[in-house]
């Protein structure tokens, strides 16, 4: 199972970014802790992360031919990106979509998510764990799948 985790716009700034809000785990550390939870889980992971919507739809297009499923936290993107939602219902791979806060308890422009919608299924709100249970439920429908 070969898994490509997209981080969007800003998540490169973590570990000092509003850490009130996002704390202070850096983007290096989230990464390794999912390329070991993905290695016992029997699951390759890949980590790519940009700051630009247009690098971000090129790996969404061009997943399919690498990867079987995507980890995705897209940042503010999340929250205005019709062209993101339309390319993850373009293309045939399950998506999860991680929030590190909890989007719902933030500002109304926060609670809609139109990459979400187009997700199979969305973690909101655990920090750092969003990523490690999302990549729990992206693996196990992975594994049912097969
Ligand atoms: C975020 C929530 C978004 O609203 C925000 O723009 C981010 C981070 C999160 O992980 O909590 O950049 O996606």
């Amino acid at each position: 199972m070969r898994v490509l985790v997209l981080h969007g716009p800003n998540l490169n700034l973590l570990g000092s970014r509003e850490p009130a809000i996002y704390g202070t785990t850096t983007l290096p550390e989230i990464d390794r802790s999912l390329a070991s939870l993905g290695a016992s889980l029997g699951a390759s992971v890949e980590c790519r992360q940009s700051n630009h919507e247009g690098v971000l739809l090129d790996w969404v297009h061009q997943a399919a031919e690498s990867f079987d499923g995507l980890l995705v936290n897209f940042g503010a993107l999340s929250h205005s990106s019709l062209a993101l939602a339309d390319a993850l219902r373009a293309v045939p791979l399950p998506c999860v979509e991680v929030h590190l806060s909890n989007i719902h308890g933030r500002e109304p422009f926060r609670q809609l998510t139109h990459t979400g919608a187009a997700a199979l299924g969305l973690v909101s709100g655990f920090g750092p764990d969003s990523y490690l249970l999302g990549l729990r439920g992206l693996v196990d429908h992975l594994g049912r799948q097969r």
